[in-house]
């Protein structure tokens, strides 16, 4: 199965080639390579669980509040949307496009929607559903979202990526 990193460096290569008239080096291609292998941002689903205290971050304390974060190599090292739904439950949503992988910005509104800063792409922050597709493409698909569990007498959520 082809991946977008393929894909890229596909295309890469053939304009590289025909734009110089050259052929690249054995040594050139070698570094094309590991620079996708080593590429940070593929998806995860390692099953991996982290504990997040809500209590940490004042703009979880009402309805409606978004917050991301980081969690080491988690989600490909990219950050999760943690968005407060109501009093005990709460939707943790990638923060990489679904189009070509950007990572998506926090609302400029309460209630407003994620948008992605390359094409504009924009999410309902509730969901992740694509509410406006990137600008002139069709829709590419929600944002991944993550499990998550609510303890509300510790004030831990519990995220399994
Ligand atoms: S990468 Fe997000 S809209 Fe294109």
């Amino acid at each position: 199965m082809s991946t977008k990193c393929d894909r890229r460096r596909g295309e890469f290569l053939l304009s590289a080639a025909a734009s110089i008239g050259a052929v690249l080096s054995a040594s050139a291609l070698a570094s094309l390579i590991a620079g996708c292998e080593s590429d940070t941002t593929k998806p995860s689903t390692t099953g991996q669980m982290v504990q997040f205290d809500v209590s940490t971050e004042p703009a979880l304390a009402n309805v409606g509040g978004v917050v991301k974060r980081t969690f080491g190599s988690n989600n490909g090292g990219m950050p999760v949307f943690i968005v407060r739904m109501g009093e005990t439950s709460f939707v943790v949503l990638s923060s990489r496009c679904s189009h070509d992988e950007c990572e998506v910005g926090l609302p400029a509104q309460q209630n407003g929607a994620l948008v992605c800063p390359c094409h504009r792409a924009e999410f309902d922050p509730k969901t992740g559903t694509q509410t406006k597709p990137p600008s002139g493409r069709g829709p590419t698909g929600p944002l991944q979202r993550f499990s998550a569990t609510f303890d509300p007498q510790t004030n831990i959520l519990a995220i399994t990526f």
